[in-house]
């Protein structure tokens, strides 16, 4: 890491725990929410991969009135009005869990999981497809008509195919890097929007 990038990030993580946030994943979501205006109050965001708890955090703030469920394979420290449920997404049903907090399903599905990266670019960008692919097959499940999902991924020659799956099911698909992203790191968010389960 350069030593701009390091400082960047070591900023990010100052201004972190100033401001009460357990993560500097925060500000990514913040910035992609302010220039997209995903989030909004009175949503059921479902937040996967959300420990240590930053983007949750956020989410019970912005979406005050609304209901914010998390899910990790890792614990979380309790954040007030969000409720946190320890699972693998590769878990066989793994959205009745989640459907139990939220029968009908929910608005908005975020997730910021990325597996241990083994420095392996080809492989770790696959890892990363096949989670983006999971994350999609539970919203299959869980995602409301008209829904929205924020996905984390790593872009690579398996983008553009991701990307198509996206549009397969939601009327209008970006692909976003927040300022607070690391440039060396190629990782990149795919939001699909007016998700449809036609
Ligand atoms: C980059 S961190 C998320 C940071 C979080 N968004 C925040 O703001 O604090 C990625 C998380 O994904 C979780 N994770 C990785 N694989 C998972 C899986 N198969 N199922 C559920 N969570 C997983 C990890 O345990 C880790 O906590």
């Amino acid at each position: 890491m350069s030593w701009i990038q390091r400082r960047r990030s070591e900023a990010y993580y100052k201004r972190a725990k100033e401001e009460g946030f357990r993560s500097r994943a925060v500000y990514k979501l913040k910035q992609m929410d302010e220039k997209f205006f995903i989030i909004k109050s009175g949503m059921r965001i479902l937040d996967l991969g959300a420990s240590p708890g930053g983007w949750s955090q956020y989410s019970s703030i912005v979406n005050e009135e609304g209901l914010t469920v998390a899910l990790d394979m890792i614990p979380m420290r309790n954040i007030d009005n969000v409720y946190f449920i320890k699972g693998d997404i590769f878990e066989k049903d793994i959205w009745s869990k989640v459907l139990k907090l939220s029968p009908d399903g929910f608005d908005l599905v975020l997730s910021d999981i990325l597996m241990h990266t083994s420095g392996d670019r080809s492989r770790d960008q696959a890892n990363s497809y096949f989670i983006a692919k999971r994350v999609l097959e539970i919203c299959e499940h869980v995602l409301d008509n008209d829904g929205k999902a924020l996905v984390k991924s790593l872009q690579g020659d398996l983008t553009d195919e991701l990307r198509a799956e996206f549009k397969k099911h939601f009327r209008r698909v970006f692909l976003t890097k927040p300022p607070s992203s690391l440039p060396r790191s190629s990782e990149v968010y795919i939001l699909g929007e007016h998700y449809s389960d036609r």
